[in-house]
């Protein structure tokens, strides 16, 4: 499976956007994409509630893609392990939900998942100095999380160019993927500066053809990391 090159951007739709009436049919306008983003919240975490491991054990059975599980929920200490009995191919944690980030991804790498880490807009890169190592993906949001449909922040963009910065000091590579508002007209410049995964979904939900809105946000990134210096 993780075997795309790093300089083609992957495409993560995100079925918080999805009719969840419809979730296999759903599943099936989405299978040109690279990756299925499955949000959880808590209601704690985030002021809102999604779904699980038994939707996202549904989820496995209707997608040959991996999953890529964005967890957005406090204290994942405990609940890493059932999301990856549950199937997920990446678990990210969010650097704000645990005080003890570093033995959670230690956890899931163990299991044998990916393991990612999130930050908030407000939080910064340095925070990452201590775990940068030790992870597989790096998930920068561009939206306070929590709700799809929301307009993406500029100030990810700077944070995008920190990441590779702090990736290059350190001589490792991970992933590096944006989520929230992107769409069409800003993902040139999130590849750009230095992102390989786009998250997205109402970009890709909300249009009519799946399959046409997933190729032009893969091409403006494919653009943009023409662009990238
Ligand atoms: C926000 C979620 C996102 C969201 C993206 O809390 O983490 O993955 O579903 O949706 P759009 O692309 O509509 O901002
Ligand atoms: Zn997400």
């Amino acid at each position: 499976m993780f075997d795309f090159e790093f300089e083609q951007t992957l495409i993560a739709p995100s079925i918080l956007s999805a009719d969840f009436l419809m979730l296999e049919e759903e599943l099936g306008r989405i299978e040109d994409a690279d990756l299925v983003h499955f949000d959880v919240m808590d209601g704690v975490f985030v002021p809102n509630l999604s779904y699980g491991p038994p939707v996202l054990k549904a989820v496995k059975r209707g997608t040959k893609l991996p999953v890529d599980v964005h967890l957005m929920i406090d204290k994942p200490d405990k609940r890493v392990d059932s999301y990856i009995d549950a199937g997920a191919d990446i678990v990210t944690i969010h650097y704000e939900s645990t005080n003890h980030a570093h033995r959670v991804i230690r956890r899931i790498r163990d299991r044998g998942a990916k393991a990612g880490i999130a930050l908030n807009p407000a939080t910064p890169v340095c925070m990452l100095d201590p775990l940068i190592t030790e992870v597989d993906m790096v998930l920068l949001m561009s939206v306070d999380p929590g709700f799809g449909g929301q307009s993406f922040i500029d100030s990810t963009i700077p944070k995008i160019k920190q990441v590779r910065e702090l990736c290059k000091h350190y001589h490792v590579n991970p992933w590096i993927e944006v989520d929230g508002g992107v769409d069409e007209t800003n993902a040139g410049k999130i590849s750009a500066a230095g992102a390989n995964v786009l998250v997205a979904g109402s970009s890709v939900f909300g249009k009519d053809d799946c399959a046409l809105a997933i190729r032009a946000l893969r091409e403006a990134g494919n653009i943009g990391n023409l662009r990238r210096i």
